[in-house]
């Protein structure tokens, strides 16, 4: 396991000696090394995650809260230690941080416990066109059990967000904005606390999807200022199924629980339950633990790297790749917003994103292709597919190079 490469923002970082971390980046693919540019679909892990799931496994696999001998108190101790982390990491109280499996869950929940019991015919939810289907689809089950209706904000052409259009949509009638801090197709990186002041302003509950956003940029919750913040670990150098919502207190303290079992239960007894406090309330059944022992360890080794390093190394090789692109004839990327992030979803002329990528994937460089989860988003440029090429941190401008190389080399095959 390495070392912490620096934790101060003025010392220059070892991005080798960071890459050489990640033991899947040495990996081949059909006879060729492997260039992982699917980032925003999920991450790679470091050594220290894995290793870290592994001595949860090897020394002290136990249930949580629940049993009082020393392997039960040494993984309850790791579980509510790796919330502990992640809220300092975000700049947060512990117990407003309720661990669950990522995003999806995280805003089902708000929709659930905090909108399905409050919302009414009349009442509006506001969502922008740039939103993934997790902050899409919870909201329209949620309109549909209410008779509350969906507003759409629109973007404009170079994906930002349209803010004039935002705030005449913002009438009296929306009790929620469901808005993302980081477009997984676009890169759109939105003012999200502006908005949510501009909301707040007006007595409208915000619930940001920060899944794109944590894993790349320093992220301080208190200074966003919003109600709800979603995301999810494995975007983030953790293990699958880890994530987290982080809501005020005092909107937990009010939300029914979503699912019920053990773990969330004070008392229980035919009579009636007493629910726990949040927010265990809201962690019915055994979590993830090794998951959140992971995640923990993830989040030490980017503080080690020092988020605001990740965050200039990643629009460096934004930069890069951009130019790269843009000097391709026939190549058209959506999402030219100022503040974007490391995300470049592009259209080859004469040439489907399936092929593309199939075809890209046999010279060993892994990109998306597809709908990415945001049909609406592709709906509005009028377009089937994209490919979409996301490279992290430990990625480099050889292998950005060699992206193009191979897309030269299969745009030849495509005719
Ligand atoms: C912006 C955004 N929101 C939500 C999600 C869903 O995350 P998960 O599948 O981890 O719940 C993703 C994942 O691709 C995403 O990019």
């Amino acid at each position: 396991m390495s070392a912490p490469v620096t934790d101060m923002a003025a010392v220059p970082v070892d991005w080798a000696r960071v890459r050489a971390d990640f033991p899947l980046l040495e990996r081949h693919v059909h006879g060729k090394p492997l260039v992982y540019f699917d980032n925003a679909n999920t991450g790679q892990k470091p050594a220290a995650v894995i290793e870290a799931v592994d001595g949860y496994y090897r020394h002290f696999n136990a249930n949580v809260s629940r049993a009082v001998h020393q392997l039960g108190s040494e993984a309850t101790e790791a579980y509510e230690g790796a919330r502990k982390r992640l809220a300092r990491f975000l700049n947060v109280r512990a117990d407003e941080l309720v661990l669950c499996s990522g995003t999806t869950f995280a805003i089902n929940l708000v929709a659930y416990s905090w909108a399905l019991p409050r919302l009414k015919a009349g009442d509006t939810i506001l969502v922008s066109r740039m939103e993934h289907h997790a902050n899409i689809v919870p909201w329209q089950l949620v309109a549909a059990r209410t008779g509350a209706t969906i507003r759409v904000a629109e973007i404009h052409e170079d994906g930002t967000l349209d803010r004039e259009a935002l705030a005449r949509a913002m009438t009296p009638d929306v009790k929620l904005l469901a808005i993302t801090h980081v477009s997984n197709l676009l890169g759109t990186v939105n003012p999200v606390r502006e908005l949510c002041r501009e909301a707040r302003r007006r007595g409208i509950v915000t619930v940001v999807d920060g899944s794109q956003a944590v894993p790349h940029r320093p992220v301080d919750l208190q200074a966003i200022g919003c109600d709800f913040y979603a995301f999810t670990g494995h975007k983030m150098c953790g293990p699958t199924g880890t994530g987290a919502l982080w809501a005020r207190r005092e909107h937990l303290e009010a939300m029914p629980p979503f699912l019920g079992g053990g773990e969330m239960i004070r008392e229980v007894s035919f009579d009636g339950t007493v629910f726990n406090d949040p927010p265990h309330r809201f962690e019915a059944g055994t979590p993830n633990i090794a998951g959140f022992v992971g995640l923990a360890a993830a989040v030490d080794y980017l503080d080690g790297i020092g988020m605001a390093n990740i965050e200039a190394r990643e629009a460096d090789l934004l930069a890069y790749l951009t130019t790269a692109l843009d000097a391709e004839p026939g190549v058209r990327i959506l999402g030219r917003a100022p503040d974007k992030a490391a995300v470049v979803s592009f259209l080859v002329e004469g040439a489907h994103a399936h092929d593309l990528a199939t075809l890209l994937d046999l010279e060993g460089v892994a990109v998306r292709s597809g709908q990415h989860c945001a049909h609406p988003l592709l709906q509005f440029y009028g377009v089937a597919a994209t490919c979409r090429a996301s490279p992290a941190f430990y990625n480099t401008h050889a292998e950005i190079d060699a992206f193009i190389t191979a897309l030269r080399k299969v745009r030849r095959l495509l005719g």
